[in-house]
Parts: C-alpha cells; structure tokens; sequence
C-alpha cells in the first residue's frame, strides 16, 4: 500500500553504491571489537523480546488479546486493549480455503463464506481441550451459521460488535467447513474500508484490517488460504466484475441471481493473506495492453477507471511496463501470471493498494493528462504504479508474519520504487527530493510524542501504523543494507531472501538473516534499527596533522531521546571522501566507515596538501549530522563538493543556519536586519550557472521548510519562524530580482519553444527552476511581479505552468489574488483531481483571512467530507502548509482543526486520525501555543464516541 501523502515531486534515486571495505590506509579503532559487544546486546535483545512463532502450542492456545477482549463483551464496545509484538504466537487455527459468494447491492450484500478450516498445526492436536475459534468481524449482520452442513445451535456461539466466537466443544476434532452468511451496507461504509461504494463502483480495501467487514475471517495476516469467489449483481449497473487471479467463468443465472443479473467465478491459485483479497464491481471502461517478459510470455494489461476518466490512464500503462523492465532487468523478477488489472477510484483513503492480480489505485495516483496533472503528478504516478508492482514480491509473494513487521514490505518496496524512479530520472534529484520528504515527515514524527521504531511494539489501530516512520526511514534502513553490503551484496542477499521464504508470512529479522547469510557478514547489531525509536545525532569532527600527513575522523553517535540516554550503539555506514581545498577534485575517493561504537576514530595515512571532508555522502544514514562549518566552508561545498547530495546540502545548511538565527532573533523581538552576504553570493552563484539540471538548480535554491526547521530546534516559536522564512524569501527575491527575472525568462522561453506538453526529465527541470524563480519573484508582491504570474496563468499551457502561477499569485495583497483563484477555478472546474489543486491552493494560502476563507471553502457544494481526496485538499492543506494561520497566537486555528476531527472521526475514522497529528508537536511549541493545542488535544480525549483510531493518537500524543 503506498500512503496517500506519497511525495510531492520527484523522488529519488538508489545511493550511488557504496564500497563495504575500507581501503588500507585506514583503521577504525576498535571497530572490530565494537561489532562484538553490539551483536551481543543486540542478540540478547533479539532473543527476549521475541516469543518465537515455533514455540509449540498448548493445550490451551492464546488468542489475540484484543479478540480475547472482544469476546467477553456483547454489546458497547470494550476498551481497546493495545496488541504487543512481543505477544506473538501463531492462530489456534489455520483457514487454508475460502470461497465466496457475493450477491452485490450498493445498498445491501450478502457474503456467503465457506472456509476450509482446520487446527493451525493439525499433527499436534488431540480431540480433547479444543480452542474456541475467534473470528474477526465487524459491521456484520450474521443471518446463518453452519458446520458441515448442520446449523450451529445458539448455545455454541456468541456474536459481539468485533467478534464470533464459536466454543471449542461445538467443533469437530479435525477439519471442518464453516459456513457463515452475513449482510453488509456498501453504501453507509463511509469509512471506507471493507466493501463500499465510490462513485459507480462497489469495490473493497482490506488491508489492514478490512477484510472482516467483509466477512467474518482469522483475518491476520499469517492466515494464508486460497481463494475463489463466486460475485453476482445487476448488469446494467455493474457490467464489470472484478476480483483476484484468474477469470473462470462468466454469463447469466438469472435462475439463481434474479432478472437482470449477471455473474462472474474469480480464482486465485496461490494462498494469500485476507489484505490481499479485492473485488470491484460496477460501470467501468478500460484501456488495454501487453507486455512481452524476458521469457516470451505475454501478459495482458489492463487499467479501469470511471468511462470520463480513460483519456487519462495511458501514463499509467507505460509506467507499468518500465516498471515491469526495470525489475526483471535489477532483479531478476519476472511476472508469471497472465493477466494484470488496475482499477482507478475516487474515494480511497490511501494512495493505492497491491492486491493480487488486482491492484486498486486512488484516482489522484493513476491519473495523468497534462491539463489535469503537474509534472509532480506524472512522477508520482510512475513512482506509484511502480510501487505496487513492485509488491508482487516484495509484499504479496513473501509476505508479512504479522503488521509489526510491515516494514518488511513497506521499506523494502519504497527503497525499490525509489531505486526505479532514479533510474528513470536522475539519481541526485530523486535522492535529495526523498531526503527533504523524510526531513520534514519523518523527522517531525521522530520528534514528536508518535516517535516509534520502524517495526513497532504495539498499536491499537492498526491504520496509525502507515506511517513515515514505517515507510520512509524503512527505506533508509534498507538503503543501508546496500550502503553496508554494495551493490552486489545486497543482490545476493535479495535472491536469498526470495529462495528462502517465496509463498511464506516472515519477519524483519528472517530478512535481516538473509542479508547476513548471503554476505557472510554478522549483521546482529543492526538490529537497533528495528528497535530504536528517534534520530540518532552523528557529531563529527577531524584533524589534519600535516608534518606527520595523517587525517583522522572522529564520529560520536548520540542514541535520540525517545530511545533513552542508554540505548546501545547502532551500525551507521558513513559514506566518506576527502577534497582537496583548492576545489580541485577528490584527495581520495568515496568509501564507507563502519560506525559500531559510541566513538570511533578513523585515521588516514600520506595525505598531501589541504583537504576537506566530506562526510555522509549521499546521506548514507537517517541521522543529524553535526559538523562544525564555517559559512566559508559550506559556501566551498556548494561550489566544489563532488558528491551531488552533500552540494545540495551545503546550501541547505548555510540557509538553514540564517533562517534559524532570524526565527531566534524574531522571538526575542529583535530586528531581522539584511539578508547575509555569503548566503546571498552563493544563491546568485546556484541561479546564474548554466546547470545541466535545472531542477538540482531549482532545488539548491528551495528554502528549507517549516517542519524541517520546526523537528531541527529545542523551541520551536510558529509565528517567528514563519516570519524568519517570509524575511528570507524576500529578501533573496529583491536583492537577486534582476537574475531571478532573466532566469526566468530564458525557460520560460525554452519551454514555448517545445513543441507538447512531455513529463520528461530535462522539460520538468526547466519548468521547475521557471517556477522557482516565480515563486521567489511574487514574494516581492509587487506590480511587474505579480504581471507576470498572471501572464504565465492566462498562457499556461499545461497543468503545471497554470497551478505554479495561481500559487504564486495566492499570496499577493492586491486584487490579482481572486482573480487568479477565478480564473483557475475556470479551468478546472469539472476535473475533481484537478478542483483538489483549486482547493489545496486556496486553504494553504498564507493571507489574513485565511481562516474564515477555509470555513468558506467547507460550505461550497463541490466539498464533501465523505471523500478524502477533497478533505485532504482543504483541511489537510490548511494544517499542514498554512502554518501562520493554523498556529494563531488566539488558537483558532487549532480548535478548527479539532471539530474537523470530530465531525470527520464520525464519516472516516482513518482520515480523522491522520488529521489529529496535526496537534503531535504542541509539546516543543513555545509554551502559549503548545499549552492552547495541548486543551485542543484534551477536549478531544473526552469528547465521547470518538474512534479508537482517533484516541490513539490522541492519547498518544498526551502521553
Ligand atoms: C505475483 O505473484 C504471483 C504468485 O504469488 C505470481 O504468480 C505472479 O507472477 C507475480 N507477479 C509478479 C509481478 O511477479
Ligand atoms: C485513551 O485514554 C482514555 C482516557 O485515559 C481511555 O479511556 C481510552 O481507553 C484510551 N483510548 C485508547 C485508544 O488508547
Ligand atoms: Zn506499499
């Protein structure tokens, strides 16, 4: 599953590779003997917080505690009872086939379930002590139920809002069938999860936990059973019916399904999870295509959506083919099914969703045409379409053994769609755009009361768990697998990985043990990845000795403070070079350092001549990196540094240093004064290069953000920072006025001399440093400035030119602001995705009447807090870029946003509590703010009947 927040713009490109051995020369002291101590600690560790799925099963085998806690309540709803990892042991028992039967109404279905039952490890078992079996459902309406054949008498079953439990003494010894025949309400289920309806489809999303709002399932993932599905509906309004696999059969029954009825027998052949499963059903058009593999088997591709939409699905189809090369080619895996299905949908929480055979997507990740779509649009779908295909295996084929381990999928897939989009663009762009995304996201999270390790040890709801955390640091932690073991390395340990554990539900560590067999490498003290919440700090400093031509690097790894003074060290690979300091090139070539240990110092022999280090390279390790530079020497890293990330970084750094010494000065009251020279040289210096990439240009001139800023500082003060960033906006745009013009008008000339719209690399860098430049300019909010955003809005020729012109224009003073927000509202008024951009503007728009302008934008007809897409556009967007407004010193900002929690925990429980972490960081707030967002918080908590998804969060974030 990707997140529905998957980022904006380019992404990445996999590390240039690393080199797991240190060149002679070098010595880490004590390296060696630090690996010891940390596999040690981290075996012990290892070992007690993980109960083993082996351990053989007693009498009386353990249910999940939350189904346990279900169970004994009929009726309200029992206090949500948190799931622990370390509680893990297998089902008392296993479901190894499923058939359904699906009578599909929008506004009523009834599922017939036949499941395959028997105990979960039958060899073991006598007849005697039998475990009750505790099926997981929800929102069903129970009309039958029946073992074998015979119906179940009452006395054998309770039924309680998220549970059936059917006593032990009431089941057969051995195997048995168990059929249940329960109703649902498509139509109602606004929480989108489970079987619902959006638009003229019915279709599901289960992962995680959705399934049992289908029917009642052992629904966890180790649960693998295979499936065939039996659907039938109306065929006027649903002529298209959809599941997992293969088609079997299709036609009519009318006998059997009633006038006017079609039917259609789905059949997957390989045993599944219950997350997995997807039905679709309804009034779809499709386009069509194949792909040759490298075997010479022919696949048929086809991509659905609602009949307006096909126009808009052929961008998709050719991302899905490169993604099919892209993985045969760099890893070896090949498709082997026939066919292959994509379904587009309006209302979705998340981004999109890798069920076999059948992946669902929402709209805003799979549809692209260049009036609708930015180029941040394009790259996202590709990166998207690539994701999920990507899951096949790493997702699908072997799975997860439980939703601890998601980030055995979810790390591992983003840092392989990452790795496919630098490979499609350009590798440092990419790699800087997913740092900057990781910064803002991740490191905000790891700063907040919701820091958790990438695997974690417990939840109550489970959909609070796709998380940046989860995703993108597990990305990183994947990464440096790569960084440690090279690019060869880490191919052996993938193919190891895939012998060992194809078709099985595995862990964190079974991976991590792949990659360590395959290697010959002890990889134990890696461990603290997986463990540790927080982002480690890395101080650096060094010495050049130059009688005796020795350099030596000194790095100290502090543990963060979600993880505890006393954590124990963590294997960090740093990716190292030396420059020579008259800019002249490298004085020795990248490697990577080994950091085991607290302190670690390494030493390098024969230096000639001045160098300077260059440390982290590529961003090797999520971590702050502290290294004491003088402005001279970031702005001589911004000139000379050969490592693309770490160039960017330097500018990022001497931006970051002024913004955070005017946000300072700003809370003490104290004048802002003038914007450094050093800063302001250097940024003339990034805009007038003829760059061969313009969009490393445009990003070398991007201010750093105000979460970046925000997860960087002890205090963070809301409305100095805001206006610190204003101040240096400004500033930069009226001293460099005269290049950031005539930049700006070169691509913008470039771009009218190309013929169509095309998303390729080198078009999006001249339109992406174009816009740059714009945005800086309308900062200035002057006449010739704001002429000119207009002009680019009235002659835009794509989606892209029009939106960065309304941006600009949304934050002037004069009336050009709503008359920019008519004419684009013009333009897109009857394409949702692209009325989302009108929104999203608007709500993130940084004027005085914010406000009451966003309550504005709730009241139009075209909102509705039933889809997500549009929730996100308005609320979404005012919490999370309209930072001078949502923190409003008199705190209305803060209690909008907590009615929109509530009225929102009512419709979609999911979407509501993505929304409440809006409210994670009062606590490093300056105290007046953190203490105003903090009541926010409590009156959430007593708020009655709020979703336990919702108070999770909340109290979470109390806590
Ligand atoms: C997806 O997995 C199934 C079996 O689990 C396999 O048959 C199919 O070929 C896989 N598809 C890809 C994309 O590899
Ligand atoms: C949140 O805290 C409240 C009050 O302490 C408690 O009643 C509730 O059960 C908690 N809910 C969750 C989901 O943790
Ligand atoms: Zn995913």
């Amino acid at each position: 599953m990707r997140g529905a927040r998957v980022v904006f713009g380019v992404l990445g490109a996999i590390a240039p590779c690393a080199h797991a051995h240190r060149l002679a020369g070098w010595q880490a002291s004590g390296a060696a003997r630090a690996l010891a101590i940390g596999g040690a600690l981290g075996g012990a560790h290892g070992r007690r917080l993980f109960r083993s799925a082996l351990v053989p099963r007693t009498a009386s085998p353990p249910t999940t505690m939350a189904a346990t806690a279900a169970a004994t309540t009929s009726g309200a709803e029992a206090p949500p009872v948190p799931k622990l990892r370390a509680d893990y042991a297998p089902p008392a028992y296993a479901i190894k086939k499923v058939h359904l039967d699906f009578a599909l109404g929008a506004d009523e279905t009834t599922v017939t379930a036949d499941l395959a039952v028997e105990p979960w490890d039958a060899g073991a078992r006598t007849g005697d002590a039998r475990a009750d079996l505790v099926l997981d459902g929800e929102e069903l309406t129970l009309d039958a139920l029946s073992i074998d054949g015979t119906p179940l008498e009452p006395s054998a079953y309770s039924h309680g809002p998220t549970s059936l439990t059917i006593r032990g003494a009431a089941l057969p010894a051995g195997a048995f069938t168990l059929r249940t025949v329960v109703r649902t309400k498509p139509r109602l289920n606004t929480a989108l999860s489970g079987l619902y309806y959006s638009g003229r489809m019915l279709c599901t999303q289960c992962e995680a936990e959705g399934f049992r709002r289908i029917t009642f399932f052992l629904d966890r993932p180790d649960v693998m059973a295979v499936y065939s599905v039996r659907m039938a509906g109306p065929q006027a309004a649903m002529p298209v019916l959809l599941s997992n696999g293969n088609l079997l059969k299709a036609g009519v029954d009318e006998a059997r399904d009633g006038p006017g009825s079609h039917f259609a027998e789905w059949a997957d052949p390989f045993p599944k999870p219950s997350y997995l499963f997807a039905l679709v059903a309804g009034a779809l058009q499709h386009i069509s295509s194949s792909y040759v593999t490298r075997s010479g088997r022919t696949v048929t591709l086809n991509i659905y959506s609602e009949p307006e939409s096909v126009d808009a699905l052929e961008y998709a189809m050719g991302a899905l083919k490169r993604s099919m090369r892209w993985d045969e080619e760099v890893f070896g895996l090949e498709y082997d099914l026939d066919l292959f299905n994509i379904v587009a949908v309006s209302d979705f929480n998340m981004g999109a969703m890798e069920n076999k055979g059948l992946n669902v997507f929402n709209t805003a990740c799979v549809l692209a045409r260049p009036w609708s779509a930015t180029d941040a649009d394009y790259e996202r779908v590709e990166g998207v379409v690539a994701h999920e295909y990507f899951h096949n295996w790493t997702g699908n084929r072997v799975t997860c053994r439980d939703w601890f381990q998601l980030t055995l999928k979810e790390g591992l897939t983003v840092y392989r769609d990452q790795a496919f989009s630098a490979d499609m663009s350009s590798e440092a762009v990419k790699r800087i755009s997913d740092v900057r995304m990781l910064r803002a996201r991740q490191f905000a999270e790891d700063a907040s009361p919701l820091a958790h390790p990438i695997r974690p040890e417990s939840y109550v709801a489970m959909d609070n768990f796709y998380t940046a955390t989860v995703y993108e640091k597990g990305a990183e932690v994947i990464r440096m697998y790569a960084a440690l073991l090279g690019k060869a390395g880490f191919r052996k340990g993938m193919d190891l990985y895939f012998k060992r554990h194809d078709g099985a539900a595995v862990t964190c560590d079974d991976f991590r043990k792949a990659m360590a067999d395959a290697n010959g490498r002890d990889l134990a003290q890696f461990e603290g990845w997986y463990t540790q919440p927080g982002t480690p700090t890395v101080h650096a400093t060094w010495a050049h000795d130059a009688g005796a031509r020795t350099f030596s690097l000194t790095l100290r790894q502090v543990p963060p403070a979600a993880a505890g003074a006393s954590a124990p060290p963590l294997h960090v690979p740093v990716a190292f070079a030396l420059l020579r300091a008259d800019g002249s090139g490298e004085a020795l070539g990248e490697r990577v350092l080994e950091l085991t240990e607290r302190e670690a110092t390494f030493t390098l022999n024969d230096v000639e001549g001045e160098v300077v280090p260059s440390i982290l390279r590529g961003f090797s390790a999520p971590v702050h990196l502290v290294a004491q530079r003088t402005d001279a020497e970031l702005a001589f890293l911004m000139a000379h540094e050969t490592d693309a990330f770490n160039r960017w970084e330097a500018a990022n750094a001497l931006m970051t240093r002024v913004l955070l010494g005017a946000a300072d000065a700003g809370a003490r009251r104290e004048p802002l004064g003038e914007v450094p020279a050093v800063l302001l040289d250097a940024c003339r210096a990034t805009l007038v290069e003829r760059a061969a990439d313009r969009s490393l240009q445009a990003l070398a001139l991007a201010l750093p953000d105000f979460d970046t800023l925000s997860s960087s500082v002890e205090v963070v003060h809301p409305q100095p920072l805001c206006a610190a960033i204003g101040w240096l906006k400004k500033g930069l745009a009226a001293a460099l006025k005269p290049e950031l013009l005539s930049v700006y008008a070169q691509c913008a000339a470039d771009d009218a001399a190309t013929a169509a719209y095309s998303p390729d690399a080198e078009s999006i860098g001249r339109r992406r440093l174009r816009d740059a430049c714009l945005s800086y300019l309308s900062a200035l909010d002057e006449a010739d400035t704001t002429a000119l955003c207009m002009q680019q809005l009235k002659g835009a020729r794509c989606m892209t030119d029009a939106l960065a012109a309304f941006s600009a224009a949304s934050r002037v003073s004069g009336p050009a602001r709503l008359e920019a927000s008519a004419i684009f509202a013009d333009k897109v008024k009857d394409d949702p995705l692209a009325l989302d951009k009108w929104y999203r503007t608007r709500a993130a728009a940084d004027v005085p009447s914010a406000l009451s302008e966003v309550r504005e934008l709730m009241s139009l007809p075209s909102f509705s807090l039933t889809n997500p897409n549009r929730v996100r556009a308005v609320v979404g967007a005012f919490t999370a870029l309209n930072h001078k407004t949502f923190h409003k010193e008199d705190g209305s900002g803060y209690a909008f946003t907590a009615q929109c929690v509530i009225d929102l925990d009512k419709i979609n429980p999911q979407v509501a509590a993505r929304l409440a972490r809006s409210f994670s960081a009062w606590r490093r707030l300056e105290p007046a703010s953190g203490a105003l967002m903090k009541a926010q918080l409590e009156q959430l908590q007593r708020t009655p009947g709020l979703s336990r998804n919702t108070l999770e969060i909340v109290n979470t974030s109390l806590q």
